[in-house]
């Protein structure tokens, strides 16, 4: 059995989808993130086994320049038979010709195969993340949150970084919380404020699947209003925030304004380059 890498081309679509479907369950995004995944540098590669593709994943350059591993799929027809370490080999190539200062990845806490094949290239369990989901609701009203620079968020760093846990997830995407990661935050339009309350809240792609939050400060329920107010004009059927499983009041009162919990904790797993 041989097994080979390259990358995907517009040929490889039913294939990945094939992949996918078998792969996971459930959150299947493949179709819709095509298209965007040309528009990010970092390859999306598949690999074969004996010509054709039966895995595949994404290397994504984020803001602050670290790798971000994504879409990592291998058929179960061809699971542990090595065709997740090729990926991973084409990973690190990637990062070495980019540079990448770190690679990271998440998966389920539950995840052993996920996480095991991280632990052989060298990724260790970085923090924890739980998060709540709810429903939008049909009505809204604007809140007077509006758009911010960067610098105002950086210097919120230290209570950012307290509720996050260090990382901003939007679409299950862990940005290392730092400057560069807040101006590319800004730059998409994710950094919303008001005197003392922040939101940080976006979606990277699926717009109308999930409105992520990332962060809350200040007056928080005006926060999740306005939060609230996005996915309704933006047309997200839901809402979802991740945040360190120590913020035992921000759960409190997620709960009290109609957030349920999400069933699996994520990990974050990373590499740093020595
Ligand atoms: C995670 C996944 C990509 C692994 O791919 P794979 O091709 O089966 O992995 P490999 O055969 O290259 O395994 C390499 C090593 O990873 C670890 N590993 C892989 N699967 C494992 C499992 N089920 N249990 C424990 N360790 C596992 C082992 O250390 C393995 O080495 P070994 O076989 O010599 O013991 C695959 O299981 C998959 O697609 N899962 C569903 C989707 C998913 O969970 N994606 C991860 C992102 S959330």
């Amino acid at each position: 059995m041989q097994i080979t890498t390259r990358a995907y081309t517009p040929e490889d679509f039913e294939r990945c989808r094939w992949i996918e479907q078998g792969a996971v369950k459930a959150n299947h995004y493949f179709a819709d993130v095509i298209d965007y995944y040309r528009t990010t540098a970092g390859e999306l590669a598949v690999a074969c086994v004996d010509g054709q593709p039966v895995g595949m994943g994404k290397l994504t350059v984020l803001y602050d320049g670290s790798a971000w591993l994504e879409l990592l799929r291998v058929h179960p027809d061809f699971q542990r038979k090595g065709v997740g370490r090729a990926i991973y080999r084409r990973y690190f190539e990637q990062i070495e010709q980019l540079g990448c200062p770190a690679a990271r990845m998440y998966t389920g806490v539950r995840n052993v195969a996920s996480a095991g094949l991280a632990e052989c290239f060298g990724l260790r369990r970085g923090p924890e993340f739980h998060s709540m989901s709810a429903p939008t609701p049909d009505k809204t009203h604007p809140t007077g949150l509006h758009r911010i620079e960067a610098a105002q968020a950086i210097e919120r760093l230290p209570e950012l970084t307290q509720q996050t846990g260090g990382f901003l997830s939007i679409n299950h995407t862990f940005c290392q919380l730092n400057e560069q990661t807040l101006r590319g935050f800004a730059a998409a339009g994710w950094l919303w404020a008001e005197g003392e309350t922040l939101l940080v809240a976006g979606a990277r792609f699926q717009p109308r699947k999930a409105l992520y939050i990332a962060a809350a400060l200040g007056q928080t329920e005006r926060a999740l209003d306005h939060a609230r107010h996005l996915a309704a004009v933006g047309g997200a059927q839901k809402l979802t925030f991740h945040f360190a499983p120590d913020q035992q009041e921000l759960r409190e009162l997620c709960a009290a304004n109609g957030f349920e919990d999400d069933p699996s904790d994520d990990v974050v797993m990373e590499w740093i380059r020595p």
